[in-house]
């Protein structure tokens, strides 16, 4: 790590804002001023929505930390997103641009994304939902996902997206947890060049209904995009295509009270269950807009924008749905992976459709640099006029390159620092404003209040590391983990209760000038891919299964995706006496895709016979990240058994 720090402290390359970017840009140097009035600042961006019901009341903090925003007032979150555009004359305003992975193109305007909504709101009030119900959504890439989220909101209900990408084990625990009551997902999806099963991993978390609590799942509505052959449940599914073009296309959106909850999103924390991290409305939209507006720059009315993230993620959330159709924009969605039919797939799409704002991943960026700029270059990127990266640092290469490469040196980067819990981007530099540095994500954003501390809270001061606080509440601050009070205190608030800060889980430091450099997550919560996962819950699954006695699962940094899965574990005497290891690695690895879902299936399984324990018997995964990375294996003296390391450095060398 600390070479890491040296070599990006080193980083001395500056970009200036181009004049002509500046004079054209959503963000001025004076909102900074603007927002020293924090509540004020957040009023004015929040009166940039309809509210049916105007707020008097901007923020209660009277009751840490369970913040209110806007509380008097009351909105409608879907008819923000696509009525008011409608009613505004920008009905054939194209909202969606999807590109399917097989080729197919649907053109989706403002018009008749309301229509699709407005129907599927009457038919999910007609299958008994009702305001504060949860719905999963559990749906591929298609038009049909964002149509979904927007028509849950309407109605008032609350939604829970799990990412198709999660087993049906990760679907049953996601629906048990929140009750939900309908089930929104489809036949399958394209992906890699053949269509992907979605339906049997619901029929199986559905089927298997001795395993949760008593079963609260009603119906599950189908849409049908691949057209393979499902099972059917009679009574309890229902075709998409059957119901939601027969409704009527009437649909009244009510007004609801600001904090009335949005949606619930998983996202794994330091324990082995997720937590089911709650967003409400009026705060939420209202930043995922603003940001949207000024660290995208977007103009409605000129942008093509494009979001590469899944709507199973908070980015999908935030910058697919809520944010951009908030702001009326154009944005492509695209069904696939970035590799199917070719490698170019990607820049096909921006130079198809002319896309000015592309927002996507470090990893992604990192294996499109490995793959050679002979691919991009094939493609007109000249349309393109900001980059934006997001869910992990990224390092000054892989910066450089999207700048160069991508961006024809000409579009300014907006590297943006935020996590599901934040709801929306906190620190970023501003477009046409900020002088960018490759490597750092520089500043909060006007109304963001942020320091770096040590454990005690100290602020460390510029020049210096330490942990990534959020020291005011903020609009789009999560509400809660849903049904669990308790741990939302201790996870966010208790380690500085006396200061009142909201602890990030991040590491960071400050450099000279009171940037920020993010250097990774301090819990043992990876980032994979920009994807977290939580080492506890992988090691949960490996000893779930038969072989396995113990597990110990450290993130080794890697090349591509930032970090790897990488395992450790010892397998049972009794699975030996009768069992041979050959094939063992491989079974292990598949057994955890199959537990979680294939982003936490690990990079290296190594079997050990034993594991670095402390006397008191803690597991020093720092000596293990230490063998995994290929380092000097560092201080072993606090190790029950000092000589435990060279058998592990024995056993995973003699692997290789
Ligand atoms: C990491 C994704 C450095 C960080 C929006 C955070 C980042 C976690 C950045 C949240 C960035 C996200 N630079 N690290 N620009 N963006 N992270 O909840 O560790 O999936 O705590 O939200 O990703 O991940 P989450």
């Amino acid at each position: 790590m600390s070479s890491q720090i040296d070599h990006l402290l080193n980083e001395t390359r500056r970009f200036a804002p181009s004049a002509d970017f500046a004079a054209a840009a959503n963000a001025h140097a004076d909102l900074y001023d603007a927002a020293a009035d924090r509540e004020a600042f957040w009023a004015e961006q929040a009166r940039n929505l309809h509210w049916h019901t105007p707020f008097t009341r901007t923020l209660d903090w009277s009751n840490p930390p369970f913040a209110t925003w806007f509380e008097d007032g009351e909105l409608n979150v879907a008819y923000n997103c696509l009525d008011r555009h409608v009613e505004a004359g920008l009905g054939d305003r194209v909202a969606l641009l999807w590109e399917g992975e097989p080729g197919d193109e649907r053109r989706v305007t403002y018009a008749e994304l309301t229509d699709e909504v407005k129907r599927l709101a009457n038919v999910l009030t007609e299958l008994g939902i009702d305001a504060g119900d949860r719905v999963a959504i559990y749906l591929p890439m298609i038009p049909e996902a964002v149509a979904a989220m927007l028509a849950v909101a309407r109605i008032g209900a609350i939604h829970s997206v799990v990412f198709g990408g999660f087993s049906a084990d990760s679907l049953r625990s996601r629906i048990d947890d929140a009750g939900a009551k309908l089930v929104i997902t489809s036949d399958g999806g394209y992906r890699k060049g053949k269509a992907s099963p979605l339906k049997p991993a619901v029929d199986q978390a559905l089927g298997d209904r001795g395993h949760g609590p008593q079963e609260t799942v009603e119906h599950v509505l189908v849409v049908k995009r691949t057209g393979t052959e499902v099972n059917w449940e009679d009574g309890r599914d229902l075709w998409w295509h059957d119901l939601v073009p027969a409704a009527s296309a009437d649909h009244v959106a009510q007004p609801f009270p600001a904090e009335n909850p949005l949606f619930i999103l998983y996202t794994s924390g330091t324990t082995g269950k997720p937590k089911g991290i709650l967003h409400t409305s009026g705060g939420y939209l209202t930043q995922a807009a603003f940001t949207n507006k000024v660290v995208h720059d977007l103009h409605p009315e000129t942008d093509v924008y494009w979001c590469t993230a899944d709507i199973g993620w908070i980015t999908g959330h935030t910058y697919v749905t809520y944010g951009p159709l908030a702001n009326g924009a154009t944005q492509v969605i695209y069904e696939g992976t970035p590799d199917t039919p070719h490698p170019g797939r990607w820049w096909e799409i921006v130079a198809k459709y002319g896309v000015t704002i592309l927002y996507t991943a470090p990893t992604a960026i990192r294996s499109f640099m490995k793959l050679g700029r002979s691919i991009p270059e094939q493609h007109d990127l000249s349309s393109l006029r900001l980059l934006g990266s997001v869910g992990e640092p990224i390092n000054p290469e892989a910066w450089m390159w999207y700048r160069h490469v991508i961006g024809g040196d000409r579009t300014p980067i907006v590297d943006t620092w935020w996590q599901t819990e934040t709801g929306a981007i906190m620190v970023s530099a501003l477009p046409g404003v900020t002088e960018t540095k490759p490597g750092s994500a520089q500043v909060p954003l006007p109304g963001i209040g942020l320091d770096v501390v040590d454990d005690q809270g100290q602020e460390v001061g510029n020049g210096n590391g330490g942990l990534l606080v959020l020291t005011e509440p903020w609009p789009s601050m999560l509400r809660g983990i849903w049904g669990d009070p308790d741990r939302f205190k201790e996870t966010y608030w208790d380690k500085f209760a006396d200061k009142g800060y909201y602890f990030a889980g991040d590491g960071a430091r400050l450099d000279e000038d009171g940037d920020v450099w993010f250097l990774g997550r301090v819990d043992d919560v990876m980032n994979v891919s920009g994807h977290r996962l939580s080492t506890t819950e992988i090691e949960s699954a490996l000893v779930g299964n038969e072989a396995v006695a113990e597990a110990a699962v450290v993130g080794a940094s890697d090349e591509t995706t930032g970090q790897a899965v990488v395992a450790f574990c010892v397998i049972k005497e009794s699975y030996m006496k009768a069992n041979s290891l050959d094939g063992l690695v491989d079974t292990l690895r598949a057994w955890v895709g199959d537990q979680i879902g294939p982003i936490a299936r690990p990079r290296d399984v190594y079997i050990v016979t034993e594991l670095p324990k402390t006397r008191s018997g803690k597991i020093m995964r720092r000596l293990l990240r230490d063998v995994a990375e290929g380092r000097e294996v560092g201080d072993t003296t606090t190790l029950a058994d000092t000589m435990v390391m060279s058998t592990i450095k024995g056993q995973v060398t003699k692997k290789d």
